[in-house]
């Protein structure tokens, strides 16, 4: 299979998983520092303070990046570098770092596709009450804003917010992850407010000249283990009503107000929408992305107890999948997944193009004489880019695939132990090695083709 000419290929990290000098040249403290210093909250207490030292090493990351032959790199900015307080004036010594590493890719001949929020809020905002504080929102547009005015003349590819859902939900809701709050109704309003920060910024840098504006979504297929095992089997009516309802708050609660300009009626975010805010969040944009991993299996069950990172869900269980290879984060691995989410996201949303923008696998990695012969990443990696193959055969608009990730990085509330890169980092000497994976996706890269 030979995939469109102009299609993208690269690789995707985050500010917190990978900078490290969580204390230079003026980065205010963000949600994640806290969070990680909070006992029992990451794994083995481990925290983004050095991370894979990227701020000091990002010449030659980007090199790296280069002898792999990528075309796009995504990251993150961190908000508390370039407005410490999350807001107010800008940092300059925080901007200048993304200045360089966007010179040292442009130089390399790789785009960058910036994200603005990859869930590193700064801390004096969560004191402020955080996402599920209206205010939260428009700080995040003068933060775009502000990054816009220094990196615009270079970047063309903006992207809001990485998973809205997974901020807002698991921030708030379950309390996983950062700022590790447990409130049904507090992450409904974060959800809202997340969407209405991302119009606010979207206008903004539209405004500004903005072209590549892109919201990257955790969206999954989600289907009944009998669907996983054979995706034309027959779904009861009761297993329809839960697929449905699921479907409605992990993707249609995030595309529909954004790309329909409306929720779904069972979105919990949409009870804080004040009048207006819709045409806000539904600014044009010019790209979904859209980050798969594993499906998400169900089946109704209507005593189902409520799940706080699940607020307006009911009477729907969900289930693992036995006997199907999982990965070392516990994910199955289901490449037909992708193909069925990218298929369905075309065709409901057929004006806005997708990206892959982020999709890989942790897996036990060990180096030996220099080489990681990671076969389970590269298999994953190959049926899962072989299903985007599919899917543009069946004639969805898909413009590219980024792998997480880069470098093995900071797993959030996992820490360090979980290895998604392609690329080894021995964290006591911060060696870069190139597993076979990567050299494997290099030539890939290489032919455009499979
Ligand atoms: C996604 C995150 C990314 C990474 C992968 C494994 O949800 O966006 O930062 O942790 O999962």
């Amino acid at each position: 299979m030979t995939f469109p000419e102009d299609f993208v290929w690269g690789a995707a990290t985050a500010s917190y998983q990978i900078e490290g000098a969580t204390r230079e040249d003026g980065r205010g403290q963000s949600i994640w520092d806290t969070f990680s210093r909070t006992a029992g909250k990451v794994i083995a207490g481990d925290t983004g303070d050095t991370a894979c030292d990227h701020y000091h090493r990002y010449a030659d990351d980007v090199r790296l990046m280069r002898s792999l032959n990528l075309g796009a790199y995504r990251f993150s900015v961190s908000w508390p570098r370039v407005q410490p307080s999350g807001s107010g004036p800008v940092n300059a010594r925080g901007l200048d770092f993304y200045d360089r590493l966007v010179d040292e890719l442009l130089k390399a001949d790789i785009s960058p596709y910036l994200t603005l929020y990859h869930w590193d809020l700064p801390q004096p905002l969560e004191d402020l009450g955080g996402w599920p504080h209206r205010d939260t929102a428009y700080r995040f547009a003068e933060y775009a804003q502000a990054v816009h005015d220094r990196l615009g003349d270079r970047v063309r590819e903006w992207t809001t917010l990485n998973e809205p859902w997974v901020s807002a939900f698991l921030g708030y809701g379950s309390g996983v992850h950062a700022p590790g709050r447990t409130d049904a109704d507090a992450a409904a309003r974060a959800a809202h407010h997340l969407l209405l920060g991302h119009g606010l910024a979207a206008g903004a840098l539209r405004a500004a000249g903005a072209r590549g504006i892109m919201l990257v979504i955790n969206s999954a297929p989600v289907m009944t283990r009998a669907q996983v095992l054979d995706p034309d089997a027959e779904v009861s009516a009761a297993d329809a009503t839960a697929i449905e309802l699921t479907d409605a708050l992990l993707t249609r609660q995030f595309l529909d107000p954004v790309l329909l300009g409306r929720y779904p009626e069972a979105a919990p975010a949409a009870r804080h929408a004040l009048d207006g805010d819709l045409e806000i969040i539904s600014a044009p944009i010019d790209l979904v992305g859209v980050n798969y991993y594993n499906p998400c299996v169900v089946a109704a069950a209507p005593d189902a107890p409520a799940d706080p990172a699940w607020p307006g869900l009911r009477g729907v269980a969900f289930h693992d999948l036995p006997g199907i290879p999982a990965t070392a984060m516990g994910w199955p691995v289901v490449p037909h997944g992708l193909s069925r989410l990218l298929v369905r996201l075309s065709r409901a949303y057929p004006r806005t193009g997708l990206m892959v923008t982020e999709n890989g696998a942790a897996f036990e990695d060990h180096v030996s004489g220099g080489r990681v012969h990671d076969e389970e990443r590269l298999a994953y990696l190959r049926e899962h880019i072989g299903a985007v193959a599919d899917a543009l055969e069946q004639g969805a608009d898909v413009r590219g695939y980024l792998v997480w990730s880069l470098l093995d990085n900071f797993e959030w509330a996992e820490g360090y132990r979980r290895r998604f890169g392609i690329v080894h980092v021995d964290y006591a000497t911060q060696e870069r090695t190139p597993k076979d994976s990567a050299l494997w996706y290099r030539d890939v890269i290489a032919g455009n083709r499979l």
